[in-house]
């Protein structure tokens, strides 16, 4: 229980850092992605990914994209709504992209073979919660949502400086 807490606590973190309009509200926000901050050009498709070169650039879409998903861990519901699964899914596209394109040489040469497995994990996180959404099945979706941000933290605690 303590452990869930802590990991709801660094998901709402990295939440408030992903939407710029704060995490504040009373989870009023659904189906994310709907909301622009200032309009700051960010990867218009999973593809786009495969160009992004800054580490920073990726999380922070990153966040934008995959916080929404994560943050439906505050309630998991006994049902998910149509439009959150489809938010899932397109969000689990993100999620598989972006560890794909970290397991690239480049990062490995910026980080180191640890850096490499999460990323690794991050794929297979990813492939695991777009799978669970597609099915719709709501247990399977909160344990991949869980598995998924287990992961961002993992990584985080290891090589996020801040
Ligand atoms: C493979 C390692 C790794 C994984 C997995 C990972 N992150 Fe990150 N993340 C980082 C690193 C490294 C940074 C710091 C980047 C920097 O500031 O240069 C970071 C920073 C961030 C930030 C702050 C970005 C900003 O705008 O300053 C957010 C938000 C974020 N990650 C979200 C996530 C989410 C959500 C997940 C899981 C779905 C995740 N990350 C998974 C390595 C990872």
């Amino acid at each position: 229980m303590r452990s869930l807490l802590l990991s709801l606590s660094s998901l709402l973190i990295l939440s408030a850092c992903a939407t710029s309009g704060g995490a504040g509200g009373g989870g009023a926000k659904t189906g994310g992605g709907a909301k622009t901050g200032g309009g700051k050009a960010m990867a218009q498709t999973p593809a786009d990914v495969a160009t992004m070169t800054n580490v920073e650039k990726i999380m922070h879409l990153q966040g934008g994209k995959a916080g929404p998903a994560l943050a439906l861990l505050k309630k998991q519901p006994a049902s998910y709504t149509p439009e959150q699964i489809e938010m899932m899914k397109s969000a689990a596209k993100y999620v598989v992209a972006i560890g794909a394109r970290l397991e690239d040489a480049m990062f490995e040469k910026k980080f180191d073979g640890g850096f490499k497995m999460f990323a690794t994990q991050l794929k297979s996180e990813g492939t695991k919660l777009g799978g669970a959404a597609a099915g719709g099945k709501a247990e399977e979706i909160t344990t991949a949502l869980k598995g998924l941000a287990a992961t961002c933290k993992g990584c985080h605690a290891k090589y996020q400086k801040h």
